[in-house]
C-alpha cells in the first residue's frame, strides 16, 4: 500500500507543534501500526531527518504505552484495540491518514506524539494501593470472594493505564481511568480498609493534575482499548458520595 500521513511534529512542550506529510510506500498489510511508523522512520533517519517520535513498549496491548490518534479517534479506528494492535490491513491503498498526540492540559506534549502521562501514575500513588500486610501467598480461596464482584474487579483491573479514555472526552476527564483504578481494589476484601480513604485521595488528585469533569459523554467507554464501561464510573461516584458523607460526619463530630 501507498498511504499518505499527515503527522504532527512538535520539538516539545514550549515549542509550537504542525502536521508535516509523509508518503509512506511499500506498506505491507501484515504490519501493526508502529510497525509502519518503524518503516517511516527508517526512511527518514536514512534521509538525515529527525525521526517521527512516538511512545511504545511492549507491543501487545498489555502495557498502555502506546497511544495516538489516528484520524480523530484514539488507538485508531478498531474497537477495543490499541494502537500497537491494529494493522495496515484496516486501512486502504491510497489512505490519507492523520496522526495525532493524546490532546488535554493535563498530557503535555513532551515530543511529536509522546506526552507526559505522568498525571496517572500519581492518581495510583494516592491511593492505588492496600497497606494490609500481605505476608506470604494466602492458600487459594481461603478469603471468599463473590463471583460477582471477583469478575467486576477483574474487568477494571484490565485498565492498562494508556490514557485513550481522557484524550476521548470533550473535558479530557481521567473518570474512567480512576473509576477502574478505584474499582479494581474496592469490590475486593483486601481493598476495604482504605476504601473511603482511596476514593477521596485519588479524585482529589485527579483535579489537582488538571483532569476535567466527567459530564457523561461515553466518549471514553467507545475509546477504552480493554472495554472498561462506564457503569465503573457509577460505582465511584456512589463509592465518592459514601466517603465523602462519612468524612463529613467525622468532621463535624470533631468540631463538637
Ligand atoms: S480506562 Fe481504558 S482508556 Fe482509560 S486508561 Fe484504562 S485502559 Fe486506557
Ligand atoms: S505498546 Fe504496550 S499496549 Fe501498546
Amino acid at each position: 500500500m501507498n498511504l499518505t500521513l499527515n503527522v504532527w511534529r512538535q520539538k516539545d512542550a514550549r515549542t509550537p507543534g504542525r502536521f508535516v506529510t509523509y508518503a509512506a510506500q511499500d506498506i505491507s498489510t501484515e504490519m501493526s501500526f508502529l510497525e509502519m511508523l518503524d518503516v517511516v522512520n527508517e526512511r527518514l533517519i536514512e534521509r538525515g531527518e529527525d525521526p517521527i517520535a512516538f511512545d511504545h513498549d511492549c507491543r501487545e496491548g498489555i502495557c498502555g504505552t502506546c497511544g495516538v490518534v489516528v484520524n480523530g479517534r484514539p488507538h485508531g479506528p478498531r474497537e477495543r484495540t490499541t494502537a500497537c494492535q491494529l494493522h495496515m490491513r484496516s486501512f486502504t491503498d491510497g489512505d490519507v491518514i492523520t496522526i495525532e498526540p493524546w490532546r488535554a492540559k493535563a498530557f503535555p506534549v513532551l515530543k511529536d506524539l509522546i506526552v507526559d502521562r505522568s498525571g496517572l501514575d500519581r492518581v495510583i500513588a494516592a491511593g492505588g494501593f492496600i497497606s494490609a500486610p500481605i505476608g506470604s501467598a494466602p492458600d487459594a480461596n481461603a478469603i471468599p470472594v463473590r463471583k460477582v464482584f471477583a469478575d467486576l474487579a477483574m474487568d477494571s483491573a484490565a485498565c492498562i493505564g494508556c490514557g485513550a479514555c481522557v484524550a476521548a472526552c470533550p473535558n479530557a476527564s481521567a473518570m474512567l481511568f480512576t473509576a477502574a483504578k478505584v474499582s479494581h481494589l474496592g469490590l475486593l476484601p483486601q481493598g476495604q480498609p482504605e476504601r473511603r480513604e482511596r476514593v477521596l485521595a485519588m479524585i482529589a488528585q485527579m483535579d489537582a493534575e488538571g483532569f476535567g469533569s466527567c459530564t457523561n459523554h461515553e466518549e471514553c467507554q467507545a475509546a477504552c482499548p480493554k472495554g472498561i464501561s462506564v457503569e465503573t464510573i457509577g460505582r465511584l461516584n456512589a463509592d465518592f458520595l459514601v466517603a465523602s458523607l462519612g468524612k463529613g460526619r467525622r468532621e463535624a463530630k470533631l468540631g463538637d
